[in-house]
């Protein structure tokens, strides 16, 4: 199908956030154990027990922002259980992940220096469900006082001396359900509380983020801004992409037909319709935007790996979860403006994962590829960019063949990424550009694509690379429109520089 576009490259949007490219690891089956903590002692090449194949891996896509330790994992963290010397840590069971003994080895000085070895931010999620005020509190005081106080002296015995930088932190996750079955009447009371004690010591200021609704819950969003909107800095929301009818059949990672293809996108491309409803009903009581929406989860969801622990999530990771991620991304550009944050679920091992791992192997999945293709939108400002979309119909449904998005960076380049969702046809694109001074001949143009020949075609332990860019060529400049031939299932992403 051909298709038609106006790429206005002097009309500036909002600024992507680069926090929009978060991610988040839970205490949840592989993803901190085995995923990224190995110990100390262990014989995987590692940094203070984070293993360096996976250090290096997030390093090359500049993870900006990373969420921990929940997830529904958060509302039963008691925090203090996971500081000190590692073999005195309590040992505690996993209700909600698999009833695996947690050892706490991992906790507090092991996530900072984590971000720290990432040169990310870190996100913080406090415990509401089963958590005192006082423990929230504490632990803030712990993370960020730096004179003389009680949790200052805890910390400097536990061997860190200067207090830690923390902007961003979540007061409950998901309180409507795993963290308490509140009402949003109740959680929002609760939320105005505890926010309350979650301080700013020196020149350390906290982003307070409020759990926010899940899916189409219009109604938590509404009473959560009436009632607790000027206390928070955030409000969060939780999406996934389930393909299947229901959670005890979501489908399949691979191995899936036609079908579950178009249904997992139209799904995912649900995530529009969700965010400018939310956005909305936040308009009203903050027009002037000053409460970010955090999408701190959301990714694909499907049945997990046969032979695997049902609580660890454990999932493949294919070219279709690539396109649901790229085409995420591009909505999340283009609410930019309210949206200045999202996290996808979940960082190593767990559901749409951008690494796994297998005792000391490791592989990239296609979603990865992803965020290594799209990391030059972090920081970039969006551009005005319209594209008729087509139709890709299955089965009488329609959902829009393209997703596209734009942005210009602080040096000038223009970076446009384009998916052809079609599974079975390639797709043409022509884009008039313009709005630079009349000279678009002027430019030098480099691309790269992310594709496979069959759906569900995704890498393994054997075979790593099966899925992974290439250089693309399919395109070309003349009198100002650019032409650019998409195969069937791909992701591109094309670089525009002015030449001078
Ligand atoms: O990401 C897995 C789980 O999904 C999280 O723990 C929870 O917040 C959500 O329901």
């Amino acid at each position: 199908m051909a298709h038609q576009g106006v790429l206005n490259a002097d009309i500036r949007k909002s600024r992507i956030n680069r926090n929009i490219y978060g991610h988040f690891s839970e205490h949840l089956g592989r993803c901190i154990y085995e995923g990224i903590w190995v110990g100390e002692d262990s014989p995987i090449p590692h940094t203070d027990g984070m293993r360096n194949d996976v250090l290096a891996a997030l390093r090359q896509i500049k993870i900006p922002l990373l969420r921990w330790p929940g997830g529904c994992f958060a509302d039963e963290y008691h925090w203090m259980d996971g500081i000190g010397p590692r073999e005195g840590r309590k040992r505690m069971v996993n209700t909600h992940w698999g009833g695996v003994v947690e050892n706490n080895h991992f906790g507090t000085h092991e996530f900072m220096r984590l971000c720290e070895l990432l040169d990310c931010e870190p996100y913080i999620s406090g415990n509401v469900g089963s958590g005192t005020v006082r423990e929230m509190s504490e632990w803030v005081e712990y993370l960020t006082f730096g004179g003389e106080s009680p949790m200052s002296e805890l910390r400097k015995q536990n061997g860190r001396e200067e207090p830690w930088k923390l902007t961003y932190f979540g007061v409950g996750n998901e309180n409507w359900g795993c963290g308490g079955n509140m009402r949003p009447e109740y959680y929002a009371d609760l939320y105005r509380h505890y926010q309350t004690y979650v301080r700013n010591y020196g020149d350390n200021k906290i982003q307070r983020i409020a759990c926010g609704p899940a899916d189409d819950n219009y109604h938590w969003t509404e009473v959560l801004m009436r009632e607790a909107g000027r206390y928070m800095d955030f409000l969060t929301l939780h999406y996934y992409t389930i393909p299947g009818p229901s959670w005890t059949n979501k489908g399949s990672a691979t191995g899936f037909a036609e079908g579950e293809w178009f249904g997992t996108l139209e799904k995912a491309l649900r995530m529009d319709e969700l965010l400018t409803r939310h956005s909305a009903v936040m308009d009203r009581y903050d027009p002037d935007k000053r409460v970010g929406l955090s999408v701190d989860e959301w990714g694909t969801w499907y049945d997990v790996e046969p032979g695997t622990n049902p609580g660890f999530l454990y999932q493949q990771n294919t070219m279709r979860d690539a396109l649901v991620a790229a085409l995420s991304l591009n909505i999340f550009h283009k609410h930019s403006e309210r949206v200045r944050m999202t996290n996808i679920a979940q960082l190593v091992n767990v559901l749409q994962a951008v690494i796994l791992t297998e005792g000391e192997k490791m592989l990239l999945t296609p979603t990865y590829h992803v965020f290594d293709m799209f990391k030059v939108h972090q920081d970039a400002e969006l551009l005005d960019l319209t594209l008729d979309c087509g139709a890709y119909s299955y089965d009488g449904k329609e959902i829009p063949e393209l997703s596209a998005s734009a942005s210009r960076d602080s040096e000038g380049r223009i970076h446009i990424s384009l998916c052809n969702l079609n599974h079975a046809a390639g797709s043409s694109v022509s884009l008039d550009i313009r709005g630079l001074n009349g000279q678009p001949a002027h430019l030098s143009i480099n691309g790269t694509i992310l594709t496979a020949d069959v759906m569900d075609a995704h890498n393994t332990f054997d075979q790593p690379e099966a899925v992974k860019p290439q250089d693309f060529t399919g395109y070309r400049l003349e009198n100002g429109k650019l032409s650019v031939e998409l195969p069937a299932m791909s992701v591109v992403v094309l670089e525009l520089t002015p030449k001078p």
